[in-house]
């Protein structure tokens, strides 16, 4: 799943800094002799977890590959998609996003959603253990459209050459700039204010964004998980998304503010155990709670409890294609997990 970069160069990235994602790895390094013990234990178990997710990831990613066709609901992609990350043992680290031609991302079906997939489909999931989290994407053309197999191709192509770029201690405008390079070189442009992004226990985007784009930004990539996601749109689009509608994902904001509605508080209790700080689906709850959660989440979002992810627009209604892996950065190597 995307994170859109509000402030851009300004923003609160800015500058010089490497911010270390909690996850532990630092104790993978064989070469250090001494390491605490405890360290070790946590560090190789977040490894551990880390592959396996990965793992996970992408046997539902080539299952995914198998239903979806032309004309299937979106409610059944989503569900068969969710249900396949459970029975493989994980559990969804955020809604399936199931989001079509110019939405670039964050579309999840509603409960009775009545969507049929088509067009250029991008197909973005997650999985986590105990919170450590595999995030990868894909992009099916369903119209059999030359046009859209050559942007499938060019984020793809993107995507490749920004993993090989990747390794720790690397500016990360120099993996944009492969990831913006690459796209270019179709012909096609980059969307710029979306990016790949940190991954932390827990915590899908944390710390730095990895950008599209060879901005000017000084972070460097660490020891740890970080999502690489090129997006890619036609040349006559303007690469940029804007904010479209409330989508279905949400996420808790603030856990401590209170609510008075019942319904509302015993839907809170739940979030807070069950999903903590990883994005949901109001589908998800209706399923828990019946329709009675939708007026909990309304009340819920206005209390400010809750944030609600808006669907990302292309602003030109461009067609727009994504693909995605997580990396596991290492002192001396990157491992693909979603691979
Ligand atoms: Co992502």
């Amino acid at each position: 799943m995307t994170e859109k970069s509000y402030g851009g160069n300004t923003g609160i990235n800015s500058g010089k800094a490497v911010i270390k994602p909690k996850l532990d790895v630092s104790s993978f390094n064989k070469d250090k002799k001494i390491i605490k013990k405890e360290k070790t234990q946590s560090g190789n178990k977040d490894k551990e977890k880390a592959l396996e997710v990965g793992k996970i990831a992408s046997q539902v990613k080539a299952y995914a590959k198998t239903i979806i066709k032309k004309n299937i609901p979106l409610l059944e992609i989503a569900e068969k998609i969710e249900n396949k990350i459970i029975e493989l043992g994980g559990k969804p680290a955020f809604p399936v996003n199931l989001s079509i031609n110019d939405i670039a991302a964050h579309y999840t079906p509603s409960y009775n959603d009545f969507n049929l997939a088509n067009g250029l489909l991008k197909i973005d999931l997650g999985v986590h253990i105990d919170g450590i989290i595999a995030d990868t994407a894909f992009s099916i053309d369903l119209e059999n459209n030359q046009e859209n197999k050559k942007l499938i191709e060019a984020a793809e192509k993107a995507l490749e050459a920004g993993i090989k770029k990747a390794k720790l201690n690397i500016l990360v405008s120099e993996i944009g700039k492969e990831i913006q390079k690459t796209i270019e070189s179709f012909n096609f442009t980059p969307i710029i204010n979306l990016s790949g992004h940190g991954i932390d226990s827990y915590d899908l985007h944390s710390g730095i964004n990895i950008p599209n784009i060879g901005d000017n930004q000084k972070n460097e990539l660490s020891e740890g998980l970080f999502a690489i996601e090129p997006f890619a749109t036609l040349s006559s689009g303007t690469g940029k998304v804007y904010d479209g509608r409330p989508s279905e994902i949400y996420s808790l904001l603030n856990p401590g503010k209170g609510v008075r509605n019942q319904t509302a508080r015993e839907i809170l209790e739940f979030i807070a155990e069950e999903y903590q700080t990883l994005p949901f689906c109001s589908r998800w709850l209706v399923k828990k709670f019946g329709t009675r959660a939708l007026i909990g989440l309304r009340e819920l979002e206005q209390a400010n409890v809750l944030h609600r992810f808006p669907e990302l627009i292309e602003s030109s209604h461009s067609k727009v294609s994504q693909a995605e892996h997580t990396i596991l950065v290492e002192k001396n190597k990157i491992i693909v997990t979603t691979e």
